[in-house]
């Protein structure tokens, strides 16, 4: 191709230019006017033509650049209107939009709820680990290795090595009375704590049983503690979680870790005691297990159970959350609805 073809060439090139920004401007205007630039190149390809064509490819190669140099003139008015239109779009004066918070969630607001009655009767909190061993969760609370109590409360094991499934004592929690047994070795008496967590059972998921679940403990350990102080903690407990109004009362039952040992119901506050559906009848709901601390456990954690005594009590939050928000499912606590959640915005 001669030079005639490629300056002509070149003008068709140069008025379709495109850039969108300063950046691709400069760039073109390297590549075509400066040193070693393409239009450049050409007027030094112009100086080897015969003299009796310099005079027409001379003004066609001063054309060429006179167009590239106003095709950028033009390109850049373009890229200032557009940057200008957008500042115009841009309102920075504009109120931004709200930042849409979060909710608590009910059962951490059941569970700091309890934590704040019992702490104004001088109880503070202790906490302990969700992957445990069978020592702590069975074996210092007084379950014999064979006991159907273990059935009771079975959970999942933990492989020690990957894929080798050999027999551990490595195990999720069952319930946070494990705690107890790490604070009694630990601390000294008085022990006044609450233990809240997360527990795990190998149980079917439905709507009145999870694989998982909260809990809180209470551990008090002094001299002289008795029936009549558990009695007395736990009537305060209930009449600030669930009204004045509300009755307690304690029926005999088994754990391992108490002795003696009782269930707590409360009032139906739906009927006022006098039976309805949800208590089915009975004018009662259940919320809690207690009793006196076994001096089995006592001497287990290495506390003198000639001198000490103390009780406990273990309820499950998601309970006490059914009760007071009247959740009939307790799969909606672990399925993170939104739409579930908002309702608890203003408790
Ligand atoms: N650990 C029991 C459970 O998970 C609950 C419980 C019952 C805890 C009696 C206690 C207690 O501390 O004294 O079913």
């Amino acid at each position: 191709m001669g030079l005639k073809e490629n300056i002509q060439s070149m003008m068709t090139q140069v008025q379709g230019l495109k850039a969108v920004n300063a950046e691709e401007l400069e760039a073109l205007r390297i590549k075509y006017l400066s040193k070693k630039g393409e239009i450049t190149a050409l007027f030094n390809e112009f100086r080897e033509v015969p003299n009796e064509q310099k005079r027409e490819l001379g003004q066609l190669l001063n054309q060429l650049r006179q167009e590239t140099e106003s095709r950028i003139a033009a390109l850049k008015e373009q890229i200032a209107q557009s940057q200008e239109a957008r500042a115009e779009r841009l309102d920075l004066t504009r109120t931004p939009d709200p930042i849409a918070l979060g909710t608590r969630h009910p059962l951490s607001l059941v569970r700091e709820e309890i934590i704040d009655i019992f702490s104004r009767i001088g109880f503070t909190v202790a906490e302990g680990p969700e992957v445990e061993d069978d020592k702590h969760v069975y074996g210092m609370l007084n379950f014999a290795p064979e006991h159907p109590a273990r059935d009771m409360q079975d959970t999942f094991f933990i492989e020690k090595e990957k894929g080798v499934q050999k027999p551990t004592d490595v195990l999720l929690r069952s319930h946070t009375s494990s705690v107890q047994t790490r604070v009694m070795t630990n601390q000294k008496p008085p022990i006044r704590v609450l233990c809240p967590g997360r527990v795990y059972r190998n149980e079917a998921i439905s709507a009145r049983a999870h694989c998982f679940f909260h809990q809180v403990e209470g551990l008090y350990i002094d001299k002289n503690v008795s029936f009549a102080d558990l009695r007395e903690a736990l009537l305060y407990f209930s009449k600030e979680m669930f009204g004045p109004e509300t009755k307690i009362r304690l029926r005999p039952s088994y754990f391992p870790f108490t002795e003696p040992s009782a269930e707590m119901d409360i009032s139906c506050d739906l009927c006022g005691g006098k039976g309805c559906s949800f208590c089915k009848g009975t004018g009662w709901v259940e919320i809690l297990g207690c009793g006196m601390v076994d001096p089995n456990v006592l001497e287990a954690c290495g506390i003198d159970s000639k001198q000490y005594s103390g009780y406990a009590f273990g309820m499950g939050v998601e309970r006490i959350a059914n009760l007071k928000y009247r959740v009939k499912d307790l799969r909606l606590f672990s399925e993170n609805d939104v739409r579930f959640l908002r309702q608890f915005e203003s408790c």
